[in-house]
């Protein structure tokens, strides 16, 4: 048998005649190679140097992975990054207090002086250098069986790391492609001293709130600034009220031209995760199990939350960010079942499969997969939601979260005790090892404070959790299989009466929150002041909690982890058939957080028989959608009055109107928030920020005819800079191309 990595040549797996020029999500250093004559004939005027080079300037310079989720564009020549409202809603709901709210308020520095540091940490990482390692690491690999696999590749990956930074102040990851037919190292350079420098207030940052969340037409204007600050040197270094803005390589100039149906559209990011190679097994189970679950759990805790949070601003302001997060996956999940459903992407992949099953049938490496693979799946099924509700049921309550830290303190405790009953170790080793662990007793503790200052656990949020857990404990009774309960669990629902297992939840939610320390930020300091392993051990909210934990770590976890690792293999073989099945067929690796770019244009859709969405909405849009005083569609007096004015300045479009979002049909997904959309010269025409409604399948399955992204238009962000926010030296500060 040939090895697989002397077929798989890069011919083979970025084939260049791109038949789709909008799917695809292309590493930049192969461009040149695969994509540029294409992406020349649809409108790109600059040179292949011009957007990825390691000796000079180019575009990956300006475009920068923001925080470790989401992306970011440098603007000016001063370090001025320009990213999402969402993406920056954590700092500034941080920043944000009832005396001095700048979430509901909006923010502009006026000064350098007064842009604000953030106490979380931040970061702001460039790409430095992208080296293919697909051969070294495919020939360090061979003959690894698939159960080790995973901790070889971590060895593999730390020694080319070290490698490739050693001697510099770069960071480096590497990453798999193809689900482990090639490998990529990324070097980068991560910057920490990271401030706000302006916000609109959120009923226009975040303008449509969860209702036009995911959908088009869409009117938000989903943008913030932050400043990156360096040491002298212009080198990252830790915050420093010294330190200086940023001297970037290269920053995007802003367009003023404005956008038309068809115009080219390309944007740089750092998309999170897709699933492109995905089997119609694992389709079947995003859409049957997994997805509806996980939606109605969420459901539940963010009722819970939504219901404090309306009724008082500071609970507002302290669960605001979470239940952002929260819900934006919420009707994500929701989403993505519903289109899975109505763009046949069941049928499609089995379409699929089953063209493979034939051509296959002759060749031993493949002849078995999709029996593999239908057996694989056949052995997961019933176990198939541990995992999910591990995530978002057992450890979704507060207090669960909390108690996880007396799970982190009881293991070093027990370790503890048993290098005290070692006899075979000498004293001084043990007394040196006990010191060991007490320290890190003393740093879990430390965390404990933190999280604790991060979301105080306040009475409101503490009447929510204690819905959430009684709320929490019945979905598991409903949903899961009691043959797979823990014991304490059984016990728990073995005091149900006719089927009214309300009661009993709710009794002992009532309990844990009166008993457990966990429940009481006063106990948990009292705790701290003396801590000691008894009281851990007696608490009802650890119990609970590790009653679970050991459930899942001894009963299911292995076979999720099998799962897994065997759904890996097999999709590594599948995707290496299909390459050799299709060899002119146009290949990308799924999205997995390093830096792609995605070309296409803009345009418009029609999203059901006759209905036509027009590719760009307008300010007329925004005041059509407003609510006064209402929690998602209420507006800023002062944007009331600059419409009334029709004070657009510089901004509007020959029409006239001001310009707020417009789509383009660029391949993005989470992650990609906050990206750059940029004309073919790479001057930013808008920013990207969401997904639309019939494509929410996009993850699993890139459709054509749906597949929108969704931006915010570079002029309405300059209008709010400018006329809402009276900010005009921030715009001063960009390169504007008019
Ligand atoms: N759907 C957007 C994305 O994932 C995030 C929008 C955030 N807004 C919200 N309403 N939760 O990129």
């Amino acid at each position: 048998m040939k090895k697989i990595y002397a077929l798989l040549t890069l011919a083979l797996l970025f084939s260049s005649n791109a038949a789709k020029a909008d799917e695809g999500m292309w590493l930049l250093s192969l461009l040149e190679k695969m994509n540029y004559k294409d992406m020349q004939a649809k409108g790109l005027r600059l040179t292949p140097e011009q957007l990825y080079s390691v000796n000079h300037s180019s575009l990956k310079d300006a475009c920068i992975w923001f925080n470790g989720g989401c992306t970011g564009e440098i603007i000016s020549s001063e370090g001025l990054i320009l990213t999402n409202h969402h993406c920056g809603y954590d700092a500034i709901a941080e920043l944000s207090t009832t005396s001095d709210n700048i979430l509901d308020n909006g923010f502009w520095a006026k000064t350098r002086a007064e842009e604000r540091k953030p106490k979380a940490p931040m970061s702001i990482t460039r790409v430095v250098r992208v080296d293919d390692i697909t051969s070294e690491v495919l020939a360090k690999i061979a003959g690894v069986s698939e159960k080790e696999r995973f901790a070889k590749l971590q060895e593999i990956y730390k020694e080319l790391q070290k490698k490739a930074t050693e001697g510099t102040h770069y960071d480096a990851t590497c990453r798999e492609m193809f689900k482990g037919n090639a490998y990529y190292l990324f070097v980068m350079e991560k910057f920490t001293d990271i401030r706000l420098v302006g916000t609109p207030p959120q009923n226009v940052g975040k303008f449509g709130g969860e209702t036009d969340n995911w959908m088009w037409p869409r009117h938000t204007g989903d943008f913030s600034m932050f400043r990156v600050y360096v040491g002298k040197d212009n080198k990252p270094a830790d915050y420093n009220a010294e330190n200086t803005p940023y001297k970037p390589m290269h920053y995007l100039p802003v367009s003023l031209k404005g956008v038309k149906e068809g115009d080219f559209a390309m944007i740089i990011g750092f998309p999170g995760r897709t699933n492109r190679y995905e089997f119609s097994h694992g389709v079947a189970l995003a859409t049957d199990i997994v997805n509806p679950n996980i939606v109605n759990l969420r459901d539940l805790r963010l009722k819970a939350w939504k219901e404090q949070m309306v009724q008082d601003e500071a609970t507002r302001l302290l669960l605001s960010s979470d239940y952002a997060s929260i819900a934006n996956y919420w009707k994500f999940f929701d989403g993505e079942a519903e289109q899975l459903k109505h763009n046949k992407v069941y049928d499609k992949k089995t379409a699929e499969e089953k063209a493979f099953a034939v051509w296959a049938e002759s060749k031993e490496e493949y002849k078995s997969l999709l029996y593999d693979i239908d057996q694989a799946y056949t052995v997961y099924k019933p176990y198939a939601l541990q995992n999910t509700y591990m995530r978002e049921c057992i450890t979704a309550p507060s207090i669960m979260q909390l108690a996880s830290f007396g799970m982190s303190l009881d293991a070093l405790y027990n370790k503890i005790n048993k290098i005290k009953a070692d006899k075979t170790k000498a004293a001084a080793d043990k007394d040196k090892e006990i010191a060991d662990l007490e320290a890190k007793i003393k740093s879990t503790s430390e965390n404990l404070i933190k999280a604790l200052a991060e979301v105080p656990y306040t009475d409101r949020i503490k009447i929510a959790d204690k819905k959430i857990m009684a709320a929490m404990m019945k979905m598991y009774y409903k949903n899961i299989p009691s043959s797979q309960w823990p014991e304490l669990f059984t016990k728990i629902a073995s005091k149900i009466k006719n089927g009214n297992s309300d009661e009993v939840f709710a009794k002992y939610a009532e309990m844990l929150f009166a008993k457990s320390m966990f429940a009481s930020k006063e106990k948990i300091e009292a705790f701290l002041k003396a801590p000691n392993h008894k009281k851990i051990l007696s608490d009802p909210a650890f119990i609970y909690l590790k009653s679970h934990a050991d459930n899942y770590t001894n009963k299911f976890k292995p076979k999720v982890d099998e799962f897994a690792a065997s759904a890996l293999a097999l999709g590594r073989k599948y995707i290496k058939g299909l390459m050799e099945m299709n060899p002119n067929r146009v290949f990308y690796p799924d999205a997995n957080s390093s830096q792609r770019l995605t070309y296409g244009t803009v345009k418009s859709y029609d999203p059901k028989d006759a209905v036509h969405y027009d590719f760009i909405t307008t300010i007329d849009g925004v005041i059509e959608k407003y609510v006064a005083g209402d929690y998602e569609f209420d507006l800023p007096a002062k944007l009331l009055e600059l419409y009334k004015a029709k004070d657009f300045g510089r901004y509007a479009a020959s029409n006239g109107k001001l310009p707020v979002a417009f789509l383009t049909d660029n391949d993005i997904t989470g992650g990609n928030s906050g990206s750059p959309v940029m004309d073919g010269s790479g001057n930013i025409i808008g920013l990207a920020f969401d997904g639309n409604w019939e494509a929410m399948s996009g993850n699993i399955h890139f459709d054509d005819k749906y597949k929108r992204t969704i931006n915010v238009d570079i002029r309405y962000v300059l209008w709010l800079i400018e006329k809402l926010g009276g900010a005009k030296h921030i715009v001063d500060e960009m390169t504007l191309v008019e």
